[in-house]
């Protein structure tokens, strides 16, 4: 793998990946669409920082528009892509669904025409631990995830069922990576923990869909990007989960730890449980660790108290960002 383009490369899991290609001395090329999903100020900062260890071919566009990422594939050769560029939140989903569709379906089917057209043989997607809704955990990846709850794992599901098909025409070496709550540094402010973490500090309300008891396997963004990156070695198609793969966690657990980084006590507001969301999620991981040789190396505990210390680093900035 030497040349390789990736999309959402401003997002949360693009700017820790674009970060460790970068590291690795890949040939990389970036594109992003910037959207105000969320507040552009975030995506702007991990930029800044992209460019700050690489000056790299960056690419404001949207995978959606065939014809701007049509030029992209002009300008460049790529052995590879890795798509990241998504709409991610579960709940959101039910709000707005078109642009999930049009961005998750139609901008991954745009890359899959564009890779045929010029000759590219392999492609990671992101998807996601939303698909096994319905399952016992942990979740393995021969279930057969018919049944998602939400437009976004729909739309992740459909994605998946493109790159088969494009994988069984033209022999594509594909990875789709089934992610398990990804957090970090730097994350995304619709997510449980950036916000907990931010309203425990401000002494505002945190808001918990249900009682607290719903957990997650979450796993650290920069476990994550590794993952992402050892998946481009992949041959043929291969479903791959990315999670914690240990005990998941509570959300009430996850608040307990932020309380004790930041020293300050939660005022919960408890609201109905989300239709949308899963009770609980865990990922079987041991496919992971045969064909990637990957396992995540950072506990809750230890990735938790790194986001904290993101945020108290970064308070100017996170103070301003609405949630
Ligand atoms: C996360 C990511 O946002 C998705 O992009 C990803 O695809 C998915 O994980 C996955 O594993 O595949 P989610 O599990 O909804 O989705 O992550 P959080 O936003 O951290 O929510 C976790 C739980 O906390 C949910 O039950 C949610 O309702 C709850 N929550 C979230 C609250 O109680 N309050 C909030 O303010 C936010």
């Amino acid at each position: 793998m030497t040349n390789v383009l990736l999309t959402g490369a401003a997002g949360f899991i693009g700017s820790k990946t674009a970060e460790l290609l970068i590291n690795d001395g890949v040939n990389l090329v970036a594109c992003d669409n910037f959207n105000d999903y969320y507040d552009v100020r975030l995506k702007e900062h991990r930029v800044q920082h992209i460019k700050s260890l690489a000056d790299i071919p960056f690419y404001n566009i949207d995978i959606e528009n065939y014809s701007d990422l049509s030029k992209v594939f002009e300008n460049h050769k790529f052995d590879s892509i890795i798509n990241l560029a998504a709409r991610a939140g579960v709940r959101y989903s039910i709000e707005n669904p078109f642009v999930y569709a049009t961005t998750n379906i139609i901008g991954t089917l745009n890359l899959l025409e564009l890779m045929h057209k010029h000759n590219v043989g392999q492609i990671t997607l992101a998807s996601s631990s939303s698909l096994y809704a319905g399952e016992e955990t942990p979740f393995n990846e021969e279930m057969p995830v018919n049944n998602p709850i939400s437009q976004y794992a729909a739309t992740k599901k459909s994605a998946e069922m493109l790159c088969y098909s494009y994988h069984h025409l033209y022999n594509f070496n594909t990875a789709i990576l089934r992610y398990f709550t990804v957090y970090g540094p730097a994350g995304r402010p619709d997510m449980s923990y950036f916000r907990f973490i931010k309203w425990i500090d401000e002494g505002k309300t945190v808001e918990i869909f249900g009682d607290g008891t719903q957990s997650r396997d979450f796993t650290f963004v920069d476990d994550i990007a590794r993952g992402t990156i050892l998946s481009t070695n992949v041959k043929g198609y291969e479903i791959i989960n990315l999670g914690g793969g240990k005990t998941p966690v509570t959300i009430n657990y996850m608040i307990e730890l932020i309380e004790k980084y930041l020293g300050k006590n939660a005022n919960i507001s408890y609201k109905p449980f989300h239709s949308a969301d899963m009770k609980e999620t865990g990922a079987d991981i041991s496919k992971a660790e045969k064909l990637l040789d990957w396992q995540p190396y950072t506990s809750i505990e230890d990735g938790l108290r790194i986001s904290v210390d993101w945020y108290l680093k970064n308070k100017d900035l996170v103070k301003n960002i609405i949630l």
